[in-house]
């Protein structure tokens, strides 16, 4: 499906060479005692830059897709190159954000983001100012010395972010990580998102089965069907950014997507 709808973005980054190529991919999980194909023929190239989402109703293997890309999970067969390099294992160079906060309780804002970079940087100095740049990017500079416990929801995933886009990871896998939000709060963080996106210019690949978080992030939609797991289509969002959900472009996408949901 390619709805007619076309427009020129305010940003869009010029799409780079190819980053990400996941071949023929494929998962058998052991349910009860049964072979069950979770995922089947999944074949798709990422280029470098591109905001990707994995779209597709509960239960479709949205999830094991992202943990295959992670390398947290073995693919039953298939293959997974990353700039022409197979990957099997989790590296550096793909980092993950979950909906479940996985903050370490004991650190305060600035020690969980400045966490991962321990052992990276041998320059002290040059580290602190990366910290406080992340912290400043995300919006919590006043915020650095909190503990997580102090802080809200939709604050926690600031510090998520910023904890692993410190990083540079070359791909960015993020799995619902605004779900449990409050839909303002959601609203808020794909904004956030997205700016981080259009200063930091790093590839994403975000999992959501909600419609306007879809198509208000998404350069591509990859809709999921279910049983097996497979991609049905792959959709350009040529909307203009920012995306207004009361457009009647954004409209026409959102009825076109939930009807493949039907489907
Ligand atoms: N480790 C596992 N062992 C056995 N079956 C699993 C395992 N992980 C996932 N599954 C099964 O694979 C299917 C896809 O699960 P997955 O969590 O990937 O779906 P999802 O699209 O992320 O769903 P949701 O939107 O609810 O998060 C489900 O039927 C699930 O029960
Ligand atoms: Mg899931």
């Amino acid at each position: 499906m390619k709805p007619k709808l076309k427009a020129i973005s305010r940003f869009q980054p010029e799409p780079r060479e190819t980053i990400l190529e996941i071949r023929n991919l494929r998962k058998v999980f052991n349910i009860n005692n049964a072979f069950v194909t979770v995922l089947d023929e999944i074949d798709f190239s990422v280029k470098g830059g591109e905001m990707i989402c994995i779209f597709g109703r509960s239960g479709c293997g949205k999830s094991t897709l992202l943990n295959i890309l992670g390398g947290f999970i073995a693919p039953s067969s298939g293959a997974i190159l990353l700039n022409g390099k197979g990957v099997s294992k989790p590296g550096p160079d793909r980092c993950v954000v979950f909906q479940e906060d996985t903050l370490f309780p004991w650190l305060t804002v600035k020690e969980n983001i400045a966490f991962g970079l321990k052992g990276r940087t041998t320059e002290k100095k040059a580290s602190e100012e990366e910290i406080e740049r992340f912290l400043s990017l995300v919006g919590l500079s006043e915020f650095r010395d909190y503990l997580p416990r102090e802080i809200s929801g939709g604050m926690k995933q600031r510090v998520a972010l910023a904890r692993v886009l410190i990083l540079k990871p070359k791909v960015l896998l993020m799995d619902e990580p605004f779900a449990s939000l409050d839909a303002q709060t959601r609203e808020e963080m794909q904004n956030l998102l997205l700016s981080l996106w259009e200063k930091l210019s790093h590839t994403v690949l975000f999992v959501t089965h909600d419609v306007n978080e879809a198509i208000t992030l998404a350069d591509r939609i990859l809709v999921m069907g279910k049983d097996p797991g497979r991609i049905r289509d792959d959709i350009s969002v040529d909307l203009l950014r920012p995306r207004k959900r009361e457009a009647s472009e954004f409209l026409l996408f959102s009825r076109e997507l939930y009807a493949r949901l039907r489907d």
